[in-house]
């Protein structure tokens, strides 16, 4: 995968990120994982409140990660399986500080796993998120408590850049070309009204 064709100058970490559908089938090192759980660690979030909660499974503790894997869609299941670790997202559905319904908690572990999805893509791992999880029986399967919400997974590892000689792996390299497609910046910076694109935003 080549560097994204980003229209402005940003940080290398944005312009290298992407979500493969193809890993090497291969550990992710523990140091390698404790600098994205760093990373993510650092997100900001409301009342700095930091509601998420990661539970991982690392590809050499087989029966973990097998177990996760069971908890995502089948779909997602076929490719995450050459992760090198797996992740599922959590969030507190109030806050610490008071016990009110925190309703920014998705906004603050999406912002957090942006951080891990971005600190991976500078260090030479790549990770893809999924919505494709089955919510309960993450619940059965680690005894989530009540107050608590599963959210998303997260496959990490090293991205499988070699040519693909299968056809499923052709299918899985013809699948990640067709994400990389962004909408224009004016279909989203609206400014004075809604729709109406922000006048520095060509
Ligand atoms: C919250 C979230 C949920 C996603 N769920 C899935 C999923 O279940 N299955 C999948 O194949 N990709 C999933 N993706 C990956 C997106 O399809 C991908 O990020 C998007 O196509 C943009 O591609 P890029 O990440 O390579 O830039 C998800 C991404 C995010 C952020």
């Amino acid at each position: 995968m080549s560097v994204n064709p980003v229209e402005q100058p940003v940080l290398d970490a944005i312009a290298n990120r992407w979500s493969p559908y193809r890993f090497e089938a291969k550990e992710v090192e523990d140091e390698k994982l404790l600098c994205l759980l760093e990373a993510a660690r650092w997100a900001a979030s409301s009342f700095n409140d930091q509601p998420w909660s990661w539970i991982i499974a690392r590809r050499q503790d087989h029966d973990d990660f097998q177990r996760m894997l069971g908890c995502l869609m089948e779909a997602n299941r076929a490719w995450a399986s050459q992760a090198g670790a797996l992740i599922v997202t959590v969030i507190r559905n109030s806050f610490e500080y008071n016990g009110k319904p925190n309703r920014v908690a998705l906004h603050d572990v999406g912002q957090a796993a942006a951080h891990l999805a971005l600190q991976a893509a500078s260090i030479g791992l790549q990770v893809h998120q999924m919505a494709g999880v089955n919510l309960s029986a993450i619940c059965q399967e680690y005894a989530v408590p009540e107050g608590y919400s599963p959210q998303t997974a997260i496959a990490i590892g090293y991205p499988d850049t070699s040519e693909p000689v299968t056809d499923p792996g052709r299918e899985l390299q013809k699948r990640e070309e067709g994400s990389r497609r962004r909408k224009p910046l004016r279909d989203q910076v609206f400014a004075r009204s809604w729709g109406s694109p922000a006048e520095f935003v060509n």
